[in-house]
């Protein structure tokens, strides 16, 4: 078969680790006989540098026109000046929010052989495997008002935390659906002790439940999660929550994996049913990690596994989607590691060696 894939490389590490992606991707339709068009495209600094906005109408163009859309990282200190107004990080706000991707899926698991990396005690962390929802479109990031002004007196700022109830509704029943191909277990979290949006979020939460008598619901408070987390990981199966509080949660969730760097995610505008496709944005949850930009030595795992999830869900390459998981499990098991899993062993492979590993284990 024949695919478009959008590919946005963006800043930092971002083009070094969708240098992999890509090669794992071309590999794989290699092995099973597939044609996938990369076309690149610009997004983030590089693309203020280079036209002025950090999301081009071209690059929307061609990401409406694609399958799917796999996406490296994105942000520049240099464009850290709090005054200053186009900034990479619009691009990725403007992406998700143009294509609609409003559920943003970040399986969180952990590698037997890398439990000894982490900093964490093994018998708790081992074997834990859940998955966060987060909402991608509403809350903090884009709620109005959003904004600076001054008074005679002072400056002042505001954002605001909004969701209506079909907001909240889609998104808990992606958490609700992915619960029933799983554990059948659902971790709604909020802080609605607290917030009226959280309040609102957990009665729609309560009523989406009834169309999923199978699986079980509890609701947890934010806070107490952020400790759960680390406390009882093996407890969750599926996770929902919204915007801001799913990107505090899975940085911190990812520490349990052994790093940032084996984070995949999947970006989506509606429910995934098995077997059939569904557009999607996929990106490592890391950042463009700038101090070790162009060094050869960032994870392109979290990529990789990416990619993974795209065949998955946009292109409903069941097969292929596990061969590349399989492929990365078996080179963390023969025992190769990046910098940042690197644990006790002292013998590091950089960025292009592990995309390699993982070609040659698919390959098998
Ligand atoms: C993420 C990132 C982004 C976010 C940044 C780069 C805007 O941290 O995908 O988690 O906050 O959503
Ligand atoms: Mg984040």
């Amino acid at each position: 078969m024949r695919f478009r894939i959008a590919q946005l490389s963006g800043d930092g590490i971002g083009p070094e680790v969708m240098a992999q992606g890509a090669l794992v991707l071309k590999a794989v339709g290699q092995i099973y006989g597939h044609t996938f068009e990369l076309e690149n495209a610009l997004i983030g600094g590089i693309a203020i540098d280079k036209t002025g906005s950090s999301l081009p109408e071209e690059t929307l163009k061609l990401a409406k026109a694609s399958d799917a859309v796999l996406l490296g990282a994105v942000g520049d200190p240099k464009f850290d000046d709090p005054k200053i107004k186009e900034r990479p990080e619009n691009g990725l706000l403007a992406i998700r929010k143009e294509l609609n991707l409003f559920a943003n899926l970040r399986p969180v698991k952990v590698y037997d052989e890398l439990v000894d990396g982490t900093v964490f005690k093994p018998e708790v962390i081992r074997g834990a495997d859940f998955i966060f929802v987060r909402e991608l479109t509403g809350g903090l990031y884009f709620g109005r008002p959003k904004k600076r002004w001054e008074t005679a007196t002072m400056r002042k700022s505001v954002d605001s935390m909004c969701y209506n109830d079909r907001e909240i509704g889609r998104i808990v029943r992606i958490g609700f659906e992915l619960a029933r191909s799983r554990r059948k277990k659902l971790t709604s979290v909020d802080k609605a002790n607290v917030l009226e949006s959280s309040r609102l979020w957990r009665q729609v939460a309560v009523e989406v439940a009834r169309d999923y008598p199978d699986v079980t619901l509890e609701h947890m408070l934010v806070d107490t999660c952020a400790m759960r987390i680390l406390l009882t990981p093996r407890d969750f199966d599926v996770l929902v929550t919204e915007n801001t509080f799913g990107d505090i949660l899975t940085d911190e969730a990812s520490m349990l994996a052994g790093s940032m760097g084996m984070l995949a995610s999947a970006s989506l505008s509606g429910i995934p049913q098995p077997g059939a496709r569904t557009f999607g944005l996929y990106e490592p949850i890391h950042g463009s990690a700038p101090d070790i930009a162009g060094k050869d030595v960032a994870n392109p795992i979290a990529t990789i596994l990416s990619v993974a999830m795209l065949l998955h869900f946009s292109l409903g390459l069941e097969r292929e989607a596990a061969a590349v998981e399989k492929a990365v499990s078996s080179v963390l098991k023969a025992g190769h590691r990046t910098r940042d899993i690197i644990g006790a062993s002292n013998n590091p492979v950089g960025t292009s060696e592990m995309g390699h590993l993982v070609i040659k284990a698919l390959e098998g």
